[in-house]
């Protein structure tokens, strides 16, 4: 076997898998480059999943003429310069590679004008070849458009999943850019309906934008600042439960399996939303190019952070939910996954009072009803057992997040075996019956615990 370089072209389609694993990923580089170029608005559109269009626009600082061709070369970049850089990263990019690796697999028009120009710029890559340069009337800004990705990458299609399951993906980052930054205008319009039209607002607004304000009710705001840094966000106190639960580090969303295991210890499968703001030089985002994964210097700070702020915050609240499993059992002493405890009372019919090495736990009723009747249905869901139905005499009109929206298709197979049906008259989503066993009353919240249960698929 002789040793030869590989070609330019295969190169980049190699890099190119690296950064482009799906719409999604073009669809972050895209907000991220925006959010760089210090835009206050974005408009993202997206057809057939964003396997026809990702298109993003901006008003930000654009591209200067002699600039608009290195955007589209690999590692030309306008915002690090020395290795030293690397240690205090404020941008979303980095890397300049991106957009070269966007238009390795896709068709690719870049349109720009910078506030000193009076014209603006075009340039077309289709595969990575440059296609045309030229001179264009446009606004300030920049518009990226994506075209019929992975159009020279058979295999990458076939990897990509239904469209349903890629807009999951994509309301998902765009969901996580429009939380970081909620004094920016962001619009999201999907096959030519605008899904998300968020105005400039506080967090705990652009919150009860994004999820609505039968969450935000939920949500107990926490905030802590210690030597090293700061966190803060909200945290669910028990009616919201959901595996995909937001972290955010200086700005930037990312998972974290220890910030997620010690919120996982401290308060279940809650939902949170926390935002760590740490010194660049604490933090190494360069450990995969999507940049998605960070490493802390020192671990045992940023676990101290998440104790004190929920200590400081929450311990006003202990809510405990017991499963069906434990509640089950008759005797005045319970043994639980969590230890022994033991019944004291009731207050008010709302709380089981119990008892368990030294600590009182006040026990909501209602949140423990609403988990055994979840935890039943689980069960016999396991068994593969379908549930039967009963119809409701007046249909419940529910009120869905765009996300809730596209994770209802995904699991509708599984909701009609637990014995829920849905039914959608224009735009509109209604119960229309529920499993046999529920409590009518019980019926909606049990529901939405069953949608929020649905497995992050990321
Ligand atoms: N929306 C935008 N507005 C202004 N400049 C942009 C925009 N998108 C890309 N650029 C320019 O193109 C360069 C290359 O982008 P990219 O390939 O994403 O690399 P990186 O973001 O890592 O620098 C950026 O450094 C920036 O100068
Ligand atoms: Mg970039």
């Amino acid at each position: 076997m002789k040793i030869k370089p590989l070609s330019e072209e295969v190169i980049n389609k190699i890099a190119a898998g690296e950064v482009v694993e799906r719409p999604a990923s073009v669809l972050k580089e895209l907000i991220e480059n925006s959010l760089d170029a210090s835009a206050t608005s974005l408009e993202v559109y997206i057809e057939k999943a964003g396997k026809r269009l990702i298109c993003v626009v901006d008003n930000g600082e654009g591209i200067e003429k002699e600039d608009i061709l290195n955007a589209v070369k690999r590692h030309y970049t306008s915002k690090i310069r020395t290795e030293e850089d690397l240690y205090s990263i404020l941008s979303y990019g980095f890397r300049g590679e991106a957009l070269s690796s966007i238009s390795a697999v896709s068709k690719l028009t870049i349109t720009s004008r910078t506030k000193n120009d009076i014209y603006g710029n075009q340039v077309v890559v289709e595969g990575g070849n440059l296609i045309s340069l030229s001179q264009v009337g446009c606004p300030v800004g920049t518009k990226v458009e994506v075209k019929d990705l992975f159009y020279n990458v058979p295999a990458r299609q076939k990897f990509l999943k239904s469209e349903n399951t890629e807009n999951l993906h994509n309301v998902w980052v765009f969901i996580n850019y429009a939380l970081s930054n909620p004094e920016k205008h962001f619009k999201l319009v999907i096959d030519s309906k605008e899904t998300f039209n968020l105005y400039p607002s506080s967090l705990k607004e652009r919150v009860s934008q994004i999820y609505g304000k039968k969450y935000l009710e939920d949500l107990k705001f926490i905030e802590y600042e210690n030597y090293l840094g700061k966190v803060y966000g909200f945290v669910s106190l028990g009616n919201v439960k959901t595996r995909k639960s937001h972290i955010f580090i200086n700005k930037r969303p990312v998972k974290n399996a220890l910030i997620s295991s010690v919120m996982k210890k401290k308060i279940g499968d809650n939902f949170f939303i926390l935002f760590f703001e740490l010194p660049p030089y604490f933090i190494d985002v360069n450990v995969h190019p999507s940049k998605q994964e960070v490493k802390f210097r020192k671990e045992n700070v940023v676990v101290d952070l998440i104790e004190s702020a929920l200590k400081e915050n929450l311990n006003e609240f202990k809510t405990f939910v017991v499963s069906y499993q434990e509640l089950r059992q008759n005797t005045a002493q319970y043994q639980t996954k969590n230890g022994k405890f033991e019944i004291l009372g009731q207050i008010e019919d709302t709380f089981i009072v119990a008892y368990s090495e030294s600590h009182v736990y006040f026990i909501d009723q209602h949140v423990a009803n609403e988990r055994v009747m979840y935890e039943i249905l689980l069960n016999q869901l396991k068994e593969n057992k379908k549930i039967p139905s009963q119809r409701l005499l007046s249909p419940f009109k529910l009120h869905l997040s765009p996300s809730q929206v596209y994770t209802l298709n995904e699991m509708k197979e599984t909701i009609e075996r637990i014995g829920f049906v849905v039914e959608n008259k224009e735009d509109q989503y209604f119960l229309t019956a529920i499993p046999y066993n529920l409590e009518t009353s019980k019926a909606v919240e049990v529901f939405y615990e069953v949608l929020e249960s649905y497995p992050d698929t990321s």
